[in-house]
């Protein structure tokens, strides 16, 4: 293999220049050119497609978003439009390339892995959702984003007697909202899996009010869940607290990434060269128990499973 290339597609991630610095550089270590595809699969349909230097990833290490771009291009999935990915690809004399991004970019990438260009998957997402992995390039530092902001409301919070009902990204997943629920000592979680309504969530606030003389409250909600302007209203109406909703959208998503989305983006795109090389189209790199693993594309697309039962427990027996 002579030459591949490397894409960022779905959601921006902090991380993503980490992984595109690794690629770039283990491939050049192993006398292979590296090409950057801009704006993801727009770009290779479009074919901006440039040869990456040495150079060109230095002093991005620090940097979030991606220095590629991205985009989301949902017409992906159309022949017509993979094969002229394909032929911008063979037009360049790419032999493989590395998608960088989240469950859509994966389903992109197994289509031309299906047409013969050897495709390796990444998993760049905040969401942390994809099947395989225990985590996603960027979920760390969204996490981090989430926990500083909710900290920040905690000051009024206790000061104003106030709860505030804080909507989390995650596309469908609750992960963000789960994890940074704890992190953040939240007094009620709310995702797709707790299936907590807007009564019951009430009924818990004022138990935590009344009982535990709780003077502050903060509601982690996933978004696409519920309504957390309604929610909040009703709080104000009907209980001790006066009910106040952020939704913190696409600041979670930036900054420059944390030491652990930095290390884990560095090891996989090192990973993903090695497959390239081991000539395992078709595959994704994932972290399991702190060990790098590949699986086949087509399962990290499954169904994930809830592996996340302890985790519930622990945030149910913190409040
Ligand atoms: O997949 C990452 C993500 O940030 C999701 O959490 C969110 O639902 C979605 O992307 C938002 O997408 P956009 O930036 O296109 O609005």
């Amino acid at each position: 293999m002579k030459k591949i290339a490397v894409l960022t597609s779905g959601g921006d991630s902090p991380g993503m220049n980490n992984a595109i610095r690794s690629i770039t550089r283990v491939a050049m270590k192993n006398n292979i050119e590296v090409y950057g595809i801009y704006q993801g699969y727009k770009g290779l349909v479009n074919g901006d497609i440039k040869k990456l230097e040495y150079s060109d990833v230095s002093e991005i290490l620090s940097k979030g978003g991606t220095i590629l771009e991205s985009s989301r291009l949902p017409e992906f999935k159309k022949p017509e439009v993979v094969a002229l990915a394909v032929s911008k690809l063979k037009e360049h004399q790419i032999e493989g390339v590395v998608v960088i991004g989240g469950d859509g970019s994966y389903r992109g990438a197994e289509e031309l892995n299906k047409l013969g260009i050897p495709c390796i998957g990444v998993p760049g997402t905040i969401d942390n959702d994809i099947n395989g992995t225990d985590k996603t390039i960027g979920f760390y530092t969204a996490v981090f984003n989430i926990v500083d902001a909710v900290n920040k409301l905690r000051d009024t919070s206790s000061s104003h007697h106030r709860c505030f009902v804080v909507e989390v990204m995650g596309n469908n997943s609750g992960q963000l909202a789960l994890h940074s629920a704890i992190a953040c000592g939240s007094e009620i979680v709310v995702t797709k899996d707790t299936k907590n309504n807007a009564d019951e969530i009430i009924a818990n606030l004022k138990y935590q009010e009344e009982v535990q003389h709780k003077k502050h409250a903060i509601i982690i909600v996933s978004e696409k869940i519920m309504d957390v302007e309604e929610l909040a209203k009703r709080i104000s109406n009907e209980t001790g607290f006066s009910g106040r909703s952020l939704v913190l959208g696409h600041i979670q998503r930036g900054g420059s990434p944390v030491p652990e989305d930095r290390l884990l983006a560095s090891r996989m795109g090192k990973r993903a060269v090695e497959l390239l090389l081991e000539g395992k189209g078709g595959y994704c790199v994932c972290i399991k128990k702190d060990q790098l693993v590949d699986l086949p594309i087509k399962e990290a697309l499954l169904e994930e499973n809830d592996k996340d039962i302890q985790l519930y427990r622990l945030f149910e027996d913190l409040v």
